[in-house]
């Protein structure tokens, strides 16, 4: 559609030679999926992508504020392109994304040579920001958006293996988990239109993605309502029927029509929220992938009602046994916290004991980490000893990588599909893929090219991929 456009603009940026840009990203899927709009963003404003911060005009950091050794590695990351800068003064250094947010001019001052500083919601504003340091000044803004949902903007793809793609369906989280700074630092929660999610799809889908990701803190909480987001057609809808409204089940069953070669996965998934009628769309469409992430935190009700998590350990049980008989032979990861405020032994052996039971096949485990401005942090004390905490986690893990093992094992024999990613690291010979269950793979084959499926029958496994052969 906007082609002509893009050639006008490249004759532009040709005749004036146009500033060069980098993202550097860390954090999670949804901050991957950030850059992406940014890349677009600043490519529609003349920028150009430079090949590496050394090579920038404008270095942007697409930051982290999830736990605080997430915060510290990004700092850590600002004093390096400090130094940069003093060979290059002209170098303009930006801190995007929810460190941003969080701690707004305190970065300019904290940190003096930052120029910019701009949240998750207003990256439309980066052109302009970076035109007003050109003038000398600094820029900030960090606007929380009610309705910003990028949907009219096309994210480039900037790195990957050009065959699984992110695309982010919802905005911000309104669930107030006691230990978590997201709702602070990405605002309300917003649905974005399913038209656009759709297009999004199939474009992918031509450029030769064979695997989409949808994005959201809670997908489970997804609603697009006739004309608009949830929050302004709330009241109106439920006096007037007509309007049609679309669930994260309906969504999921649109994204999977695209093409049945187009796998559908999706995170994350939230306890309180998920429905069966979203297990029932996943069991009956081949290509939305056998797979929930569905973070767990803890497995004491009393301590899962101090995060304000929204529901206990039986109302976890109850969501797994849903998976596991709506969708038999399901893949199942988790998040799990160690040492929240107040957990005690008894409590911590809760949480072992629902992994135990669930038998989880990966697992995302995180030492408590308090952060500033959150319920938690000013209701509760951090009280648990950091060493108690560590010791606390190393059982989580090595638990949890028993259950890998095992798993794994069990699989050997088993035959799957396996969408092929790229070739391994390990060798020349052999490709890598995953199956529907979210499994890493590795076979040997001359014949398979990334994008292609396989059938491949497992002969062996570590703890973090299955081994096998392909099977005609
Ligand atoms: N709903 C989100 C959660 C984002 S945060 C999602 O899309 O996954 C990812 C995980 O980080 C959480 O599930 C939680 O396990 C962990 N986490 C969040 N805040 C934390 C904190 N303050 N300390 C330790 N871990 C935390
Ligand atoms: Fe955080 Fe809970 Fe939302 S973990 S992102 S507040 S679902």
């Amino acid at each position: 559609m906007n082609q002509t456009e893009t050639k006008e603009k490249e004759i532009i940026v040709t005749e004036k030679s146009p500033k060069k840009f980098f993202v550097e990203t860390y954090g999670c899927q949804m901050n991957v999926s950030d850059s992406e709009i940014v890349i677009a963003l600043l490519q529609k404003d003349g920028y150009e992508s430079a090949p590496s911060a050394e090579e920038a005009d404008v270095v942007l950091i697409n930051t982290c504020a999830i736990r605080e050794n997430a915060e510290d590695r990004v700092r850590a990351r600002i004093r390096d392109f400090k130094t940069q800068k003093k060979h290059n003064p002209e170098l303009i250094i930006g801190v995007l994304g929810c460190m941003a947010e969080r701690l707004k001019t305190q970065l300019l001052e904290e940190e003096s040579l930052v120029d910019l500083v701009v949240g998750p919601d207003a990256y439309r504003s980066l052109p302009g920001l970076i035109t007003k340091i050109e003038e000398g000044e600094k820029a900030v803004n960090v606007v929380l958006s009610l309705e910003e949902t990028y949907s009219n903007i096309n994210p480039v793809r900037f790195s990957g293996n050009k065959i699984t793609a992110f695309i982010t369906i919802m905005r911000g989280c309104d669930n107030m988990c006691s230990f978590c700074v997201v709702p602070f630092t990405r605002g309300r929660e917003r649905s974005r239109d399913p038209e656009s999610i759709v297009e999004e799809a199939k474009l992918l889908f031509e450029q030769g993605y064979r695997e989409i990701t949808l994005l959201g803190q809670n997908v489970d909480s997804y609603k697009w309502f006739g004309g608009g987001p949830k929050k302004d057609f709330g009241k109106v809808l439920e006096e007037n029927r007509d309007v049609k409204t679309v669930s994260f089940a309906d969504l999921l069953e649109m994204v999977a029509l695209v093409n049945p070669l187009l796998r559908v996965r999706f995170s994350t998934s939230n306890p309180q929220d998920m429905t069966d009628e979203v297990l029932h769309v996943i069991a009956r469409h081949h290509n939305i992938c056998k797979y929930v992430h569905l973070p767990m935190q803890s497995g004491s009700t009393r301590v899962l009602g101090i995060m304000n998590r929204g529901y206990d350990r039986e109302k976890y049980i109850q969501r797994i046994n849903a998976i596991r008989t709506i969708i038999p032979d399901c893949g199942l990861s988790t998040d799990v916290i160690a040492g929240f405020c107040s957990e005690t032994d008894e409590e911590h052996k809760e949480t072992i004991s629902l992994m135990e039971m669930v038998k989880f096949d990966y697992a995302y485990m995180f030492p408590y980490s308090e952060r500033p401005g959150t319920p938690a942090a000013k209701k509760y004390k951090d009280d648990v000893p950091e060493d108690v905490k560590l010791k606390r986690m190393q059982e989580i893990l090595a638990l949890q990588r028993h259950h890998s093992m095992v798993g794994n094992k069990s699989d050997i024999g088993k035959v799957f599909e396996v969408l092929v990613e790229g070739h391994s690291k390990r060798s020349k010979e052999h490709v890598f893929g995953r199956n529907t269950q979210n499994k890493a793979i590795i076979f040997a084959s001359d014949k398979h090219k990334a994008g292609d499926y396989a059938t491949v029958k497992v002969t062996s496994c570590t703890s973090g991929t299955l081994i096998g052969e392909m099977v005609n």
